[in-house]
């Protein structure tokens, strides 16, 4: 029902605001940096470190240059005609909407070079340009050389000429060893009513986020027991809304805060988009493919999956287990009510996982997870 959703939203704004053609930024007079016109968005990252030289640290960055000025109007209006399609009212969350939306209206631009300075770090990087077939973003490991050994250290944006504007990201560097906790948001620690479409757009357009009960407090708790943690928050959200999930994350997830692997969503290309989103394997995978990365940056750390029900967190972890196998320490999955929680279901996603390496537990469960010893090898 999301998917649909998103569907109809992508192919809404495609038809309007994607210019036929893109001109290449020389076609423009500009140079490759991002100048006054352009918005640079950079994630926060997670770092980890060189492998070929453990002293220093590489950071895994990733930005989204587009046009500075969205044009609203274009995405509000479909996004608008959908609620009141299905009987939500706006009331006076107009500027919630447009906030909300304004990455789904912006335009990407390729071709641009994100340069980054990190203080605490020996030294910056260039992002390579931004990509042409994933509008508008780049993503590399950039060296930073070595780094103090904060827990966590910010980029920032080396700005283009006459332009006054910060941006900042957070790294979040750790080492490759003691344990990580890897994160579903909607409906895991977000409730996001996946399942039923109007509650699903009326929180993520419309409402102030909220957490499930119980899950910040225990994220606090794993937190401690395991030494800090590295936490890592892979959602199937485009990163459109990774503002949005961003700010969630840093308010109510305050003490258990990391990077948040976003999906591409390049509105540019409608068959791309309707199948990122008709897809469900397509989210399987890309979870299955961000946890690969996390392997690639962190051979040796132990990581505690946690999901739920409502898609393909199951599946996606424990076929993250059969690959990785010692690298998923434990699967916790969230029953959510009137989700596929068949007793079938579970045998079928977790067939070759040991019975003692994976979880469903109910929300009357949550408070005792705290209490199983992970890092002693129970899950
Ligand atoms: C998103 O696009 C960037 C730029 O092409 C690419 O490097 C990155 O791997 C993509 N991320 C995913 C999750 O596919």
């Amino acid at each position: 029902m999301k998917r649909f959703t998103l569907v109809t939203l992508a192919v809404a704004l495609t038809a309007s605001a994607v210019p036929t053609r893109y001109t290449t930024p020389a076609e423009r007079g500009l140079l490759d940096s991002p100048g006054v016109l352009d918005n640079v968005l950079l994630f926060d990252a997670p770092a980890f470190p060189d492998p070929k030289n453990p002293a220093n640290t590489i950071a895994q960055l990733q930005t989204y240059v587009s046009l500075r000025t969205p044009n609203l109007g274009l995405a509000t209006g479909p996004i608008a005609n959908l609620l009141e399609s299905l009987g939500i009212d706006i009331g006076d969350s107009l500027t919630t909407l447009q906030d909300r939306v304004k990455l789904l209206a912006s335009v990407g631009l390729p071709g641009k070079k994100v340069q980054i300075n990190v203080p605490g770090c020996s030294q910056g990087g260039t992002l390579p340009s931004t990509s042409l077939s994933d509008l508008g973003l780049a993503n590399a490991g950039i060296s930073l050389g070595s780094c103090t050994t904060a827990s966590q250290l910010e980029a920032t944006v080396v700005p283009g000429a006459l332009d006054t504007r910060k941006f900042t990201a957070s790294i979040f560097p750790s080492a490759n060893s003691g344990f990580g906790v890897i994160s579903d948001i909607d409906d895991t620690v977000k409730v996001s009513n996946v399942l039923d479409t109007g509650a699903l757009l009326k929180s993520t357009f419309l409402d102030e986020p909220k957490a499930v009960s119980g899950m910040p407090e225990l994220y606090r708790a794993l937190s401690q027991k395991l030494n800090s943690p590295q936490f890592v928050y892979i959602t199937g959200s485009p990163y459109q809304f990774y503002p949005f999930l961003k700010n969630f994350i840093g308010t109510s997830y305050s003490a258990t805060k990391g990077p948040i692997f976003t999906k591409n969503l390049t509105i540019a290309n409608i068959p791309e988009a309707i199948k990122i989103f008709t897809d469900d394997q397509n989210t399987l995978e890309y979870k299955i493919s961000m946890i690969d990365r996390l392997q690639t940056m962190y051979p040796a750390k132990k990581w505690v999956a946690i999901g739920d029900s409502t898609q393909k967190d199951p599946e996606a972890y424990a076929a993250a287990f059969k690959k990785h196998s010692d690298f998923i320490s434990c699967i916790w999955i969230r029953q959510v009510d009137g989700a596929d929680n068949a007793a079938s279901r579970f045998t079928a996603a977790f067939a070759g996982v040991p019975a003692g390496k994976f979880r469903v537990f109910k929300d009357s469960e949550i408070a005792g997870l705290a209490n199983i010893d992970v890092a002693g090898g129970s899950c």
